[in-house]
């Protein structure tokens, strides 16, 4: 493939199979970590500003866009507004990687960080409550909102549910994690108008309450709301699992050692929410695993020992 332009460089054909991850079934991650800014939020990004311009909503020049971002989405949009030409404020907490920051930075987009949590133990609230207080003051600044967006799930609609789909046209099942619900939703609303058949489960950390969980405290970003998201829905999701954070640190370790892969906590929460599912599953099944991101990120905290020691104790001994 050849692209003239940086906002088209997306993969949409990267799939790696996990050989005997769950015996007797076929395990693929769709790698999302290829694609340029080293997330599946390009394609949010690229869909939610594409949605606001046709609405007529904002022009190049004229307005700034601000939104709430664990790292991944800011990176993207901050991408995608500076090729535009639109000013860029990503509001972030204190979980936010300082790489991201740094590279939302290099793309000219701003930094505003909340660090009061809010009362379910979370930042989203609070980051919320910041953009609304800016967006009141100036009219020429347009909040994306990732949470309410529906652009946000349409573009894993038109691009993730399909490509995954023409892959495997006969898919059992797909297991996704929530974060703004926005994969989820998407490519859930593919499946049930072209493949019925095939099984879609949500992956939730523990402490998110989207799907009911009690709140709680939560230090990896990527999963999870401490505020349902207003695009989140249940409606063709055949099951909801949740994940604790240590067994999400566990599976880092695991597939880091088994797989050499450097996959993102968010695929590895995904990929225990399959292992705990294995007794659920068809036999000879086909399964995929949306992939986000890759591990680069989170080098200093996940995969760092000293951190994991720190905020998880005795969990790898
Ligand atoms: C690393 C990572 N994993 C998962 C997700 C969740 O995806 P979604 O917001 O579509 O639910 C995100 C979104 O921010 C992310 O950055």
């Amino acid at each position: 493939m050849k692209f003239d332009n940086v906002l088209d460089l997306h993969h949409d054909r990267t799939f790696f199979e996990l050989s005997n991850f769950i015996e007797g079934c076929r395990v693929y991650l769709k790698l999302e970590g290829f694609n340029f800014t080293g997330s599946i939020k390009l394609k949010t990004a690229y869909s939610m500003i594409e949605g606001l311009e046709q609405r007529g909503i904002i022009q190049p020049g004229r307005n700034r866009i601000i939104e709430s971002s664990s790292g991944n989405l800011g990176i993207a949009l901050s991408l995608v507004c500076k090729e535009k030409g639109y000013a860029f404020s990503c509001v972030v907490d204190p979980n936010a990687p300082p790489y991201c920051l740094k590279l939302i930075k290099c793309y000219g987009g701003e930094i505003i960080k909340v660090t009061e949590q809010d009362e379910n133990g979370g930042y989203l609230q609070t980051r919320i409550r910041r953009i609304q207080e800016i967006v009141k003051k100036d009219p020429a600044t347009v909040w994306a909102n990732q949470y309410a967006n529906k652009d946000n799930a349409l573009a894993h609609y038109k691009k993730t549910g399909r490509e995954i789909h023409e892959e495997f046209p006969n898919l059992d099942y797909l297991f996704v994690g929530t974060g703004s619900t926005g994969t989820l939703v998407g490519c859930s609303r593919y499946f049930k108008e072209h493949s019925p058949g095939t099984k879609v489960i949500a992956v939730d950390p523990e402490g998110s309450i989207t799907f009911g969980s009690k709140p709680a405290q939560r230090l990896i970003p990527g999963l999870g709301a401490s505020r349902i998201p207003e695009i989140a829905s249940r409606d063709n999701v055949a099951d909801v699992l949740t994940v604790a954070e240590e067994d999400t640190i566990r599976m880092c370790r695991s597939i880091l050692v088994d797989y050499s892969l450097f996959v993102g906590p968010s695929t590895a929460t995904v990929l225990h929410g399959v292992k705990s599912y294995r007794e659920k599953l068809t036999a000879g099944a086909t399964l995929v695993v949306v992939s986000p991101d890759l591990g680069d990120k989170y080098i200093d905290t996940v995969y760092n020992p000293e951190w994991v020691e720190q905020h998880y104790r005795g969990l790898q001994e």
